[in-house]
């Protein structure tokens, strides 16, 4: 049940036809002050098919309205306020919630259709940027919520294995490489070669050649050639995978940049036979000035495809292999105009599902107001940075709890939950500062605050002897306040689905964490009288909902810490 729909169908029996349900549920708001109500309906619309003054409308709907759920309808103005029953309405909701457990806020509103999610998708041989951790939080936390829906998420990590700089790596490789120190730190020695070979290339432009030449090797399937640039891929996914599982982020495919290094032709021959490709300057593009867009480079002078190529040809392998309703690329916001171009390009190939197509972008992460860079010498290796989160999670649970069991499992939990919470909890498209410290604070706006909630609500039931079951709901001010945050929850899910924001979630678990206190406060939830089992209700839907909206986010709810 949701009160919204029920407030509206009540609305609607009393219009006959004049508004349709889901324009009704539209106009519902929330009235400003909690003394207005639970739920407002405004009746400016309906003057003028009335002919009469909202007021007047206002006062003939409240006067018809009844419902065991409504306390009262009263007419204010030109609304029409509802106060909810709120030992009626709470009954039902800790009822709905206690019996769903996790499955509460589900929706269905996919499906079980395909939605394509790329994200991550870091350059081998290159570091884990702070961007590709953005984009894995935000692509994970995107695939649970689009599940939550009804969706059925494919994942998947559109590495870039694929270009010259291959050509580049396998020269430095050869003339100063030795394969144990590549094995041993995969990422920041074959970083080391590949700078490396830049500044002796200033002095040596032989080498460049020498560069293009086995990249040439490498396209036309040279062993030798195949074979180191395999094996780089391969450390460098390794120490990528160390990462992933620190963050227990899981892919569906790997298929990247080089995967469809075959299929690029076919592309091609599509783009001409549709008429699509001109030349330009020995290069073919193709003209997207209509919507006022760059040229969309395909083909280079010298037969080369590009990026644009890659994800033009990616998706139309998506479709043909997956059949998505929805292609999602979490992708920095500086790529927005590489996928404006493909989108554009796709739809003029005739591709219906071009329109199904979403870029949802991102901003930086600075320190001290500054981009962190990756590059040279100013090298910020995040698993690291990880690493050291887990540590001063550790150091914090060491001071506030030394007798806690399994200390690691729950560091590991807390730091990891730490980042990811920072991240999630503003509006995507804004830079994020970031600072360990801040993020691994217990109050104010943090992961480790809304999991420090979920468990000392969790200790709450392990000292209860009911179980909160058969509850007859609450009716006082404190608890109210946290059922109506409960009663939101499957809106939330559907609005951060809509806007691919998890944000909204993560400051809706803010505000549910902090309203609990507040009722922790005031009432004592164990006290022997004849509601212990309605508020033991309460705690146990608040702890399922927490968990379960860390859960969307991809954090762990530890039970104690
Ligand atoms: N590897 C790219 C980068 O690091 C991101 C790829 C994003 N996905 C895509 N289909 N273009 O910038």
């Amino acid at each position: 049940m949701n009160v919204v729909q029920v407030y509206a169908e009540e609305i609607s029996t009393q219009l006959q036809h004049v508004l349709t349900y889901d324009e009704i549920v539209k106009l519902i708001e929330k009235p400003k002050y909690q003394e207005q109500g639970d739920l407002a309906f405004p009746c400016f619309t309906l003057a003028k098919k009335y002919r009469k003054a909202p007021v007047v409308i206002a006062q003939e709907i409240a006067a018809s309205l009844r419902n065991p759920l409504f306390e009262k309808v009263v007419p204010e103005g030109p609304y029409v306020n509802c106060f909810l029953n709120k030992q009626e309405v709470s009954k039902h909701i800790l009822q709905t919630i206690l019996t769903k457990g996790e499955k509460y806020g589900s929706h269905r509103i996919g499906k079980g259709e395909i939605i394509t999610i790329d994200f991550s998708s870091p350059n081998i041989a290159k570091p884990f940027s702070m961007g590709h951790l953005r984009s894995t939080v935000i692509g994970n936390a995107l695939a649970k919520i689009a599940e939550k829906c009804g969706y059925q998420p494919i994942r998947i990590n559109h590495l870039g294995d694929w270009g010259t700089q291959f050509g580049k790596l396998i020269v430095a490789y050869k003339l100063w490489g030795n394969k144990e120190a590549v094995k041993a730190n995969p990422i920041s020695e074959l970083l080391r070669l590949y700078v490396h070979f830049h500044s002796e290339a200033e002095f040596n432009p032989d080498l460049e050649n020498e560069a293009r030449k086995w990249f040439k090797q490498l396209e036309e399937g040279n062993e030798d050639a195949l074979n180191l640039w395999r094996w780089f891929r391969d450390e460098s996914l390794k120490e990528f995978s160390r990462i992933y599982s620190l963050l227990d982020v899981e892919f569906d495919s790997y298929n990247g940049e080089a995967f469809y290094n075959d299929k690029m032709e076919m592309t091609v021959e599509m783009l001409h036979e549709k008429k699509l490709l001109f030349e330009s300057e020995g290069a073919e593009v193709v003209d997207l000035s209509e919507a006022n867009l760059p040229l969309c480079l395909i083909r280079k002078s010298d037969g080369a495809t590009l990026y644009a190529t890659r994800d033009v040809t990616a998706a139309i392998y998506r479709q043909d292999n997956y059949k998505f309703k929805k292609a999602v690329y979490v992708v920095g916001h500086e790529q927005s105009l590489h996928f404006k171009q493909i989108f554009l390009v796709l739809e003029k190939m005739g591709y219906e599902w071009a329109k199904d197509m979403v870029h949802v972008p991102f901003g930086f992460i600075l320190k001290e107001g500054k981009k962190m860079s990756t590059r040279k010498g100013k090298i910020v290796l995040l698993e690291e940075v990880i690493r050291e989160a887990i540590e001063l999670a550790k150091h914090n649970i060491e001071v506030k709890n030394p007798r806690l069991e399994h200390k690691e499992e729950i560091a590991k939990m807390v730091g990891v939950g730490a980042i990811i919470f920072h991240d999630l909890k503003n509006e995507r498209l804004n830079n994020i500062e970031f600072s360990l410290e801040e993020m691994l604070k217990f109050e104010g706006t943090t992961g480790p605050y809304v999991q420090y909630t979920h468990a000392r609500a969790s200790s709450i039931l392990r000292k209860a002897e009911l179980t909160g079951d058969e509850t007859n709901g609450l009716d006082d001010a404190h608890g109210w306040a946290v059922v109506k945050l409960l009663m939101e929850f499957p809106t939330i899910i559907q609005r951060s689905m809509q806007l691919y924001e998890p944000s909204v979630i993560a400051k809706y678990i803010i505000d549910l964490a902090q309203e609990f206190n507040r009722y922790y406060s005031h009432v004592k939830v164990l006290n022997e009288d004849n509601q212990i089992n309605d508020r033991i209700a309460l705690v146990r839907s608040v702890t399922i909902v927490l968990k379960e909206g860390l859960q969307l986010l991809g954090i762990k709810a530890p039970e104690e810490m």
